[in-house]
């Protein structure tokens, strides 16, 4: 979604940073700046600091800093596009309709029906279940132990064996049958017409990061099969890139998430006072979830179950989760099958015990590959350290490469010198570990600030940042010196590393900025995402259109600079085979 510069300005200027940050944080005034106890860290003494002056915070502490909408986005979690509208609301200010093609209009408020529809059955079922009918399921999960409170704050609710009933309320809302359907809510039968899904079973909400329902889980109680009933995929149901529990554990201000296997353990751990549990939805951890969870922390703590598929699935979670820039830790959870038996055998503490032994991901993998070598044959015991040595090939970053080969030299009693030849040889058999290529640091001069040049700069910038499944398909074109634009070429070299590793954190870029200018200049490039066009081939050529922009003028520039600049010569050349190739490629924007 697009909003123009001077709108996201001016909802910037109706909202002081100082009235608005009083709404979070105690402030107290002394000198010229209020200041109060960070959020953003632990404190005991006031280091925050907001300056009404200049319209920023900074943190003497921890260093976090920005304006209203980095407050916004790092305090609520918040996208820049979030931020924006909830700064617009408070301000009383209108934001414009996006101008949708009928096309876009009608998807989105068919997904605007199936919200609802959902919404409306979380009401039914929720209700079935403090009715006398619903009695069955609620002696279910109170033999689980849940509280009266868990059961409310997962809005959790049963369905009962009469499946015409939810059809009936449902249509009495006013749902047409064929949107019950697509919700996935029940299906046609020439015995029983359109009938419930779910039939007896207690039923598990399922909501998205801003607390919508877009599915439900359903158990039943005691043995059967299926054990959990959930809802198929829909137009809002999409499985790898929600989790569940996320909408709690985001606001959860805990340094790291904790990743379970069920939906049960994650309850089970939010009673717990673990707020920050998720759980994936009936599915395998994806690189989209994993993505998601990059928004909200660094450190994900896998809480999977114990057994076999267990610890399968924690290893696939482990790459996933290094692939996308987590570190991974994993909790032990023996002799308990998962948390959920665990909280109730040995409760909070002693969770909080097995949080702070988590095995570092790599070394859990290591000791996994361990069991499958016999230790005491010279031959296997040498392919152990080889696949060591091979694991230690994946982290491409030296100082961390050669930091895990200490640590696993000394716990499996391998030379320091001989791990890491056999290091090496793995990574010249494999061809890994070259050292990353970096682009070269310094920032040019400003260039001739010719408004096209520039806009095109700032919405290429802005469109990578939303879409960053772009990124791959550009960057052999693209370099961060091709921003002429002094500020936006810092922006585009923190964003393209952060693109590397699959996720852009507008709020961290804003703050790399210390004056309140630059940082309302970043703030526009995410205002601009892509901008709403009819179909997909307008959409791509319009994409195309900018990063050619983009690149002839990067071209021109340089060329106009080899006088002056001795790699400017170098840098037109490589310029215009790009220019060349691009015209020749085709660029797929799914
Ligand atoms: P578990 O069998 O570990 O379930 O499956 P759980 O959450 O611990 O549930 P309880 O404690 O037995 O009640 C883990 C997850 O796998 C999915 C669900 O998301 C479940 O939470 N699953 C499992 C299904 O989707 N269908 C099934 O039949 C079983
Ligand atoms: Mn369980």
């Amino acid at each position: 979604m697009y909003y123009p510069e001077q709108l996201v300005e001016e909802i910037r200027l109706r909202n002081d940073i100082v009235e608005v940050i009083s709404g979070y944080v105690k402030l107290q005034k002394k000198g010229g700046r209020h200041w109060g106890l960070c959020p953003f860290h632990n404190e005991k003494s006031p280091s925050f600091s907001v300056s009404g002056d200049r319209q920023v915070y900074h943190c003497f502490g921890c260093g976090a800093g920005g304006n209203v909408y980095t407050f916004m986005m790092n305090y609520e979690n918040y996208s820049f596009p979030e931020a924006i509208k909830a700064l617009a609301d408070r301000a009383g200010i209108a934001l414009p309709e996006p101008e949708e093609s009928e096309d876009v209009r009608r998807q989105e408020s068919r997904k605007a029906r199936l919200l609802a529809v959902n919404k409306e059955a979380a009401k039914y079922f929720y209700y079935q279940l403090r009715s006398p009918g619903g009695e069955i399921g609620r002696r279910y999960l109170l033999k689980r132990e849940l509280s009266e409170e868990t059961m409310h704050k997962f809005g959790l609710g049963f369905a009962g064996k009469n499946g015409s009933l939810l059809v009936q309320y449902l249509r009495s809302k006013g749902f047409a049958d064929d949107e019950i359907q697509e919700a996935g809510l029940a299906s046609h039968s020439e015995k029983y017409g359109l009938n419930s899904q779910f039939w007896n079973r207690v039923m598990y909400p399922i909501q998205d990061i801003h607390n919508r329902v877009i599915g439900f889980g359903g158990r039943v109680m005691g043995e059967g099969e299926p054990k959990y009933l959930n809802s198929p995929e829909t137009p809002v149901f999409d499985k790898r890139r929600n989790l569940y529990g996320l909408n709690y554990a985001r606001r959860a201000r805990n340094s790291n998430i904790i990743l379970c296997e069920g939906y049960m353990d994650v309850i089970a751990m939010h009673q717990a006072g673990f707020s920050q549990a998720v759980a994936s939805l009936g599915t395998a951890f994806t690189a989209e979830q994993a993505a998601l969870l990059r928004r909200y922390t660094e450190t994900v703590l896998l809480a999977y179950d114990s057994d076999g598929a267990g610890v399968k699935a924690a290893l696939r979670a482990i790459g996933i989760l290094r692939d996308a820039g987590l570190t991974g830790r994993v909790i032990n959870m023996e002799p308990y099958k998962d948390p959920d038996e665990f909280m109730k055998a040995l409760g909070r503490e002693a969770f909080e015990e097995r949080i702070r032994q988590a095995e570092n991901s790599f070394f859990f993998e290591i000791r996994m590959m361990e069991g499958r070598f016999n230790m005491e044959d010279p031959e296997e015991k040498t392919k152990f350290h080889r696949e060591i040595a091979g694991k230690l090939c994946e982290f491409s970053e030296e100082v961390e490469r050669e930091n895990y080969l200490q640590a696993a030299a000394e716990k499996y009693f391998i030379g320091v010198d001989n791990l890491r030849k056999l290091v090496t040889s793995q990574a010249v058999r494999t061809g890994l570990a070259k050292p990353a290529e970096r682009p070269k640091s310094g920032v040019r001069p400003k260039a001739d600030p010719e408004k096209k040049a520039k806009r095109a700069q700032r919405m290429l910038l802005g469109w990578l940042s939303e879409e960053p499944g772009l990124y791959p398909h550009v960057k052999k074109y693209l370099t961060p010196r091709d921003f002429k634009e002094d500020l936006y070429q810092k922006v585009a070299e923190r964003m393209f590393r952060e693109l590397e590793e699959g996720n852009v954190n507008p709020a961290g870029i804003i703050s790399m900025f210390e004056d309140e200018e630059q940082q309302r200049e970043t703030a526009a490039i995410f205002a601009s995402g892509p901008p709403v066009t009819e179909t997909a081939p307008e959409k791509e050529k319009a994409f195309r259109d900018i990063l050619l922009w983009v690149k002839q003028n990067s071209y021109e520039y340089d060329m106009a600079h080899t006088g002056v600049d001795v790699d400017a010569l170098t840098r037109a050349l490589e310029g215009r085979k790009a220019l060349e190739e691009l015209a020749k490629a085709h660029i797929s924007l799914d």
